[in-house]
């Protein structure tokens, strides 16, 4: 089994909050990521396939086209965009990184058909970050 790995980057904004919660439960548990007006962050998306190399093309995945799929599934709709607002796949989900890896994964696992999409990592600092498995 081979695994191959594509990597990303998009800049957008966010808030953590729960509607559900007060304002003070909410700054207690998102503390500066609450800022009422939201923050941003430069993230780095991986997204490893698993598979054997197709014999006719040597490739588990062609890179170009996984390119091609995350820039059209995820990057175009996330990159400069503020999380809690204009992505429809992300409404009403706390755009934690956690939340994010799971939503990009949703997406992108019913749209690779060459080898299987086998983990989501997702940077949201150049020190915090989430890898996903799916379930
Ligand atoms: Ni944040």
């Amino acid at each position: 089994m081979l695994y191959v790995t594509r990597k990303m980057h998009f800049s957008a904004a966010h808030r953590l909050h729960n509607p559900a919660l007060s304002d003070d439960e909410n700054l207690g548990i998102f503390d500066k990521c609450n800022n009422p007006h939201g923050h941003g962050h430069n993230y780095i998306l991986e997204v490893t396939v698993c598979g054997k190399p197709n014999p006719a093309t040597g490739y588990v995945i062609d890179l170009k086209k996984l390119k091609k799929i995350i820039d059209d599934e995820i990057i175009t709709k996330v990159d400069h965009k503020h999380l809690n607002f204009d992505v429809g796949f992300l409404e009403s989900v706390i755009p934690t990184v956690e939340n994010l890896a799971v939503a990009f994964w949703n997406i992108l696992y019913t749209k690779i058909k060459e080898g299987k999409l086998y983990k989501i990592t997702l940077f949201e600092t150049e020190t915090s970050f989430v890898e996903y498995y799916g379930e």
